[in-house]
């Protein structure tokens, strides 16, 4: 199956291997005498059988240690922004946040409607276009957790390595990069993810959690915003979202066949290194927006032009060319190229040449 090239941010490009199993479960699935996907009940074992094998591939992928849950909410990330407050930022203590932007912002903005919070570093001063020193940043007294932003989808910025505090739980929203690269699990209290950038569609939110602190959480809200609630039910205390989730177990069938995250996060390096050259050897042409080479994201390139206009021109001749989505975050302006896991090799590839030529001839 050829496809259009596909660079955007999310909901994200899906591999055609994962289009056609679904596709093909949607219309039909024989172990369910035919019916859809979409037309059976979550109690099935059929069903039942999709949530343990998603998890047991993710628990291979990722390499998460039994002392943490796998668990499917809803929601997306935001959700996550408002659930991890409400179940651990008790009255006396401080949540502490790494602002470096738009949606570390969007986190703070929800934590601080529910209880202290202090943002410890953040890249605001500098535009976002860095990741803040951490050296000599100190953790207020009674802190809950921390909460990092593993990849800053709109700037392009991700940590390189992401940052240790010790003993103290540390949240990470990981939305935009779970599954691109290996991350070991048993440093991190939470790492959360919507789906619909590296892990299917959107619709369904992945929590990985340890589960002795989910069992410290809580018990005075919500039944529905418990996490431990959810674990108990093996994510279906509500109607889960059945599709979305059949999705991510054929991004994680389809990933192990490829080798797994290593191999994927090779691919990425090589992906990432073909757009940032193109930018790099264009003379000043094309200007990339983060100005520290080691934080620039893996997972989103952004750049600029010479002017707006050309960029306009850029956006709209690469769409043209059947390189779609190229346009940048309206609160950043200029391009990004989001270069997920499902994006092949060829479609940086054709970027960096359509590129050049653009160059040539502007
Ligand atoms: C890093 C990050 N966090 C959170 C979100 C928001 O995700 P959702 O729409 O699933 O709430 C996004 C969306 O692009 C994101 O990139």
């Amino acid at each position: 199956m050829t496809r259009p090239v596909n660079f955007s941010p999310g909901p994200a490009i899906v591999a055609p291997e994962v289009l056609e199993q679904a596709a093909s479960a949607l219309m039909g699935v024989p172990e369910v005498q035919g019916l859809s996907v979409v037309e059976i009940s979550h109690r099935l074992p059929w069903f039942e059988g999709v949530v343990a094998e998603t998890r047991d591939r993710l628990r291979r992928l990722m390499g998460i240690p039994d002392t943490h849950a796998i668990l499917f909410l809803q929601g997306g990330a935001r959700g996550q922004f408002a659930q991890v407050p409400l179940n651990w930022l008790r009255p006396g203590t401080v949540g502490a946040y790494i602002d470096t932007g738009v949606w570390s912002k969007a986190a703070i903005d929800e934590a601080r409607t529910l209880g202290e919070v202090q943002v410890i570093a953040s890249g605001e001063s500098e535009g976002y276009r860095r990741l803040p020193a951490l050296e000599g940043v100190a953790l207020p007294e009674r802190t809950a957790y921390v909460h990092t932003t593993s990849n800053n989808t709109i700037y392009g910025t991700q940590w390189p390595e992401l940052p240790d505090f010790g003993a103290v739980p540390h949240v990470v929203d990981i939305s935009s990069d779970i599954l691109a690269r290996p991350i070991d699990v048993s440093r991190f209290a939470l790492l959360y993810a919507g789906a619909q950038k590296n892990a299917g569609v959107s619709g369904v939110t992945i929590a990985i959690i340890d589960k002795a602190w989910m069992a410290a959480a809580r018990e005075d809200i919500p039944a529905i915003w418990q996490y431990r609630v959810q674990d108990a039910h093996d994510s279906m205390f509500n109607t889960p979202p059945t599709f979305a989730i059949y999705v991510t177990l054929c991004v994680c069938r389809w990933l192990e066949e490829l080798g797994g995250v290593a191999a994927m996060a090779a691919r990425n390096e090589d992906k990432a290194r073909i757009v940032y050259a193109a930018i790099d050897g264009s003379d000043g042409f094309y200007r990339g927006v983060v100005t520290e080479p080691r934080h620039r994201s893996r997972m989103n390139a952004t750049f600029r032009l010479p002017s707006e206009a050309l960029e306009k021109t850029f956006v709209a001749e690469a769409e043209a060319a059947g390189l779609h989505h190229l346009k940048g975050h309206r609160k950043a302006g200029g391009i990004r190229a989001s270069l997920y896991n499902a994006l092949p090799v060829e479609g940086a590839e054709r970027l960096a040449e359509f590129m050049r030529d653009f160059k040539a001839r502007h």
